[in-house]
């Protein structure tokens, strides 16, 4: 996380100092109108007996999930560079995202060839037909990557294809990595010699002193005539710790920046699918990338799959967290559903055979496969969470589809909790997945929801939630309204065993967002938080282990708190939310439990509700950490208009 407050400090006195005197008296006199210059909140006075815990807070609280929405994993999360891999997008005139390339006297056509594929999964392809060519006018396809292709200095890039020239007459396929201003190669490779088999060939590309920059394109190209068909084209650059076909290197950190503790996968919308033939058919996302079929998304774009289970489960694995993994559980978007019984047991099975492929060691049939496959160690897992958002499901399948999935999985594996997606009437599942969209004014109004929730119920999973304030990524008032809920969650911590912020990436491209209000912004060269995302960074970071008693009188209707507690520690984290646009003062009376005189504050400050961090201006918005002095048992503390703070305060 990057602390900028003195660059956040001096671009506002430079921006006073550029007023004119006549602004300045207007800006003076609207501000006295608006009462901003002198106004406050209620003083809140707080008071927290540090002694009394109320109860434990889970450790699991924050968490992770995303689908393929927003362009998350392809042009996201999985760095591949090449779009439209397989060529099974087809937009106007032909195969999305390929061109035709012909060097000068050269000519040729591409095409798709349904009738010719590397493997079952893929059995169509590209075909080039090249009439004219040679070393000089060489002929091929361009690819113009997810919104550009990100190319680095002194940087190597893995790639690899798969092709089946008619005779081998063609040659070899020469690979460029060139600028798209420029014209000009900034890496090169050639093939071996083409077959007339398909095969695989790989080739690396490396950049020597160049620009950074996304406006680079693949070519692909050849010196001879004839024909050649060409399959899953791939580039990738180095990846978060070196994992091959691995994720990508800034969200990996900025994901870990956030403090998670499991990730939710893999959706969503995304596990369902629209219809049932486009679920995630966790079989078909598992092996060489070659035997993928690839699927719709229910985001109306197709799924690369290069983001399969196994990577799903390498990505928690990379982050060190745990996973809850959702299974398909017979109920698809459109309303296609599969009644309980005979008719579900099929899929019953795919959900055991899928957390066999997760836990299992290597002397059952799927652990086997996931050894073969390059992951001997099994992968920890406590919560299976049965569909998704079964509430839309309106012929009340879902109560007994539940329950067949629920007696066959414990009957095997005893130890998972088991998540519903949607209250159920005849029996208690073991957790109970709550979804909230909302602005942040109703938030602010349903802040108090857990508090009278009956605790002998189901524990809670907040499977999905965040403030849909701003576009792509939220703004400072949605960061308001994200906070002051995480207050509620974290005071109901005993009940709400987890929590985790939905959707959380956007491809800022256009084009790249089906979902407004996203967490992590990013196109193909650089990434930023939005100001939610430093909000849950902070909550997460000061979590603490349990929840003192604590109460608050006075205050402005728009101030929140949360207080926790570490006492292996002996730190006390108080969370605040100042959502009004006048600052608020709290005295905080700290009973039972003595701090040290200086602590730590973090604080995240926007100067109205829509200001917010973009791609070109990812750090308006971001936490700046300062000493905090004078702490004592009783002390008073003053938060700015539009803030979020926490205040770190040691044992003495
Ligand atoms: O997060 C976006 C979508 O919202 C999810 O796919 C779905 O579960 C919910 O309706």
């Amino acid at each position: 996380m990057r602390r900028l407050g003195m660059k956040i400090a001096t671009g506002q006195t430079s921006a006073w100092r550029e007023m004119t005197a006549a602004t300045m008296v207007q800006v003076l006199m609207s501000a006295a109108l608006s009462g901003v210059l002198s106004a406050q909140a209620p003083l809140a006075t707080l008071n927290i007996q540090v002694d009394k815990p109320a109860h434990q807070v889970s450790p699991t609280l924050y968490g992770l999930m995303t689908e393929e929405i927003n362009y998350s994993y392809d042009g996201g999360l999985y760095p591949e560079m090449v779009r439209n891999r397989t060529f099974q997008e087809h937009g106007f005139g032909g195969m999305a995202h390929w061109n035709i390339e012909h060097g000068g006297s050269s000519d040729a056509t591409m095409s798709f060839d349904t009738t010719e594929g590397p493997s079952a999964a893929l059995p169509a392809s590209l075909l080039l037909e090249v009439k004219q060519a040679d070393e000089a006018n060489q002929a091929g396809i361009r690819n113009e990557g997810y919104w550009g292709m990100a190319v680095r200095p002194n940087t190597t890039y893995k790639g690899s294809f798969y092709a089946k020239a008619a005779s081998g007459d063609i040659g070899s396929i020469r690979v460029a990595l060139v600028g798209d201003t420029s014209g000009k190669e900034v890496a090169t490779a050639t093939s071996g010699g083409l077959s007339s088999e398909w095969k695989r060939y790989e080739f690396t590309l490396s950049t020597g002193k160049v620009e950074p920059s996304s406006e680079n394109h693949l070519l692909l190209t050849v010196a001879h005539p004839g024909k050649v068909w060409i399959d899953l084209v791939s580039l990738f650059p180095p990846t978060y710790k070196g994992r091959d076909g691995g994720f990508r290197t800034d969200l990996m950190e900025m994901m870990a920046g956030m403090h998670p503790t499991f990730l939710r996968l893999p959706g969503g919308n995304y596990l369902e699918g629209d219809q049932i033939d486009e679920r995630f058919d966790w079989k078909n996302t598992i092996g060489p990338m070659v035997g993928r079929p690839t699927h719709r998304s229910p985001w109306n774009y197709q799924s690369s799959d290069g983001m399969g289970l196994l990577e799903f489960l390498e990505w928690t694995e990379d982050l060190k967290i745990q996973t809850v993994l959702a299974v398909y559980a017979g109920y698809s978007l459109k309303g296609d559903h599969i009644h309980p019984g005979p008719a579900l047991t099929p899929f019953v099975d795919d959900a055991l055979d899928e957390i066999e492929f997760a836990t299992g060691d290597s002397s059952t049939k799927w652990g086997a496969m996931r050894a073969k496959l390059g992951h001997p160690a099994p992968f920890p897992i406590k919560y299976v969470e049965i569909g998704n958002e079964d509430w839309f499901d309106r012929s009340g399948s879902y109560e007994g589809r539940y329950a067949q999935f629920y007696k066959a999985i414990k009957a095997k594996y005893p130890q998972l909790e088991l998540i519903a997606t949607a209250p159920l009437k005849r029996m208690k599942p073991d957790v109970l997945d709550d979804h909230y969209y909302k602005r942040a004014d109703e938030f602010f109004a349903d802040v108090k929801h857990y508090d009278t929730i009956d605790r002998n119920g189901p524990k809670i999973f907040v499977g999905e939630w965040a403030t849909r304030e701003g576009s792509p990524t939220t703004n400072m008032g949605a960061a308001l309204g994200d906070a002051a809920w995480m207050t509620g969650m974290e005071r109901n911590s005993d009940l709400i065993v987890m929590a985790s912020y939905a959707p959380m990436f956007v491809n800022v491209n256009p084009g790249g967002m089906q979902w407004e209000s996203d967490l992590i912004g990013y196109d193909a060269m650089t990434s930023y938080g939005a100001p939610s995302f430093y909000a849950q960074a902070m909550f997460a970071e000061y979590l603490g282990t349990e929840v003192p008693t604590s109460s608050v009188t006075g205050g402005g209707d728009r101030f929140f708190y949360s207080v926790t507690r570490d006492p292996g520690k002996g730190t006390v984290y108080l969370k605040l939310v100042n959502a009004s646009s006048v600052a608020q003062p709290l005295e905080i009376d700290l009973a039972g439990g003595s701090v040290a005189n200086t602590g730590t504050l973090v604080s995240l400050a926007g100067t109205n509700l829509a200001e917010t961090n973009t791609i070109s201006a990812p750090s308006r918005i971001v936490p700046v950490k300062s000493e905090l002095k004078n702490l004592g048992e009783k002390f008073k503390h003053t938060m700015p208009p539009y803030s979020v703070q926490v205040l770190e305060m040691r044992g003495k």
